[in-house]
């Protein structure tokens, strides 16, 4: 008997061996454990071993079994893994070592300017925010001392949605939430997507960037504001540019100014870009309305503030001498393609 049980092992050693398929190793066991397999004979057999023999002959042949069945078990293994493994290798795969395509993106121009700001603006102490972009009527009206039905709602086309939130229609929706989350002083910028339902056209889009500031602290005056405006144009141009301060309105202001630039498309001379007047408004601003504080938490008494609302998408095309501000929604690689060394 033991030595029909060691010839048995060795005949499965050998089998097993050569099974490469799960159909092949299924067959294998029910060859060997199956009802009718050879280790299930061998255990029937031992009806006819002589009984001081049966003890041992049991053991050993159930140690044969338990050996048939682990190496059953580790086989299944092997086999799944290296199904998967050839799953694996025959899908394509993203090859980071493989060289870019002819096109290939970079940043936009939009981005470069923003984070050129946003330096600039750190180095003066400012914090830069996030907001969103969907938010409701008190975040972008009620909040900025435009209440219902007031006539200033008219000057910004707005998208409602229809659960009654709003598409952000200026970056000043950020002011009340800033003032709450930091109150006084503060000095913050906050760059964002704005979105106005507006017929498009060189100078016109639907969707387009405003970097907001809030300054706010004890005395300031509009002489700061002026200084913050220069200096920043001109870190951003690197050179002294050409601007203007008119009288602007503005719900959340007191006093509100519009301030413009020299348009660099023309040289000033008047070109479609700045509807012939040789000059592009880029960034209205003023001092923050008394009821804007209040309604931020800071007392109007103690505190005075600046803010501004920087129009970036203009400034980009400022900057860069972007004719059609329809170019920057595009997607085009190609307009991105040229702002690749920068
Ligand atoms: N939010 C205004 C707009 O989009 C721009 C603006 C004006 C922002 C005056 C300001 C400000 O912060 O003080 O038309």
């Amino acid at each position: 008997m033991k030595n029909q049980i060691d010839a048995l092992r060795l005949r499965f050693a050998d089998e097993i061996g050569k099974v490469s398929t799960q159909d092949e190793l299924e067959t294998l066991r029910v060859a060997f454990l199956g009802k009718k397999g050879e280790v299930t004979n061998l255990l029937k057999n031992l009806r006819d071993v002589p009984n001081e023999e049966k003890k041992e002959a049991g053991q050993l042949i159930n140690t044969l079994k338990t050996e048939v069945e682990t190496a059953i078990a580790r086989k299944t293994d092997e086999l799944r893994e290296a199904a998967l493994n050839a799953a694996i290798q025959g899908a394509k795969r993203y090859n980071p070592t493989l060289p870019a395509g002819e096109e290939h993106g970079s940043y936009h121009p939009i981005t470069l300017v923003q984070r050129d700001l946003e330096e600039i603006f750190a180095s003066m102490g400012f914090t830069i925010e996030d907001y969103a972009e969907v938010v409701n009527d008190y975040q972008c009206f009620e909040s900025l001392n435009i209440p219902p039905y007031h006539p200033a709602r008219d000057m910004q086309d707005t998208f409602y949605l229809s659960n009654g939130q709003l598409l952000k229609t200026q970056t000043s929706a950020a002011q009340n939430h800033i003032m709450k989350k930091y109150g006084a002083p503060l000095r913050a910028i906050f760059p964002g997507r704005c979105f106005r339902n507006e017929a498009t056209d060189a100078c016109h889009e639907n969707t387009f960037f405003q970097m907001e500031g809030l300054m706010i602290d004890r005395d300031i005056s509009i002489s700061n504001l002026i200084y913050f405006m220069k200096t920043m144009l001109s870190e951003v141009f690197g050179r002294p540019v050409n601007v203007r301060l008119r009288p602007g309105y503005f719900p959340f202001t007191e006093p509100g100014f519009e301030l413009d630039i020299n348009c660099e498309i023309c040289g000033g001379k008047g070109c479609p870009s700045c509807k012939n007047s040789g000059w592009l408004e880029l960034c209205p601003c003023g001092m923050v309305h008394p009821n804007v504080l209040r309604e931020g938490g800071i007392d109007p008494e103690e505190y005075t503030g600046f803010a501004f609302g920087l129009g970036l998408t203009r400034l980009v095309m400022m900057k860069y001498g972007v004719k059609d501000i329809r170019d920057l929604n595009s997607g085009s690689l190609k307009v991105l393609s040229q702002f690749e060394s920068e």
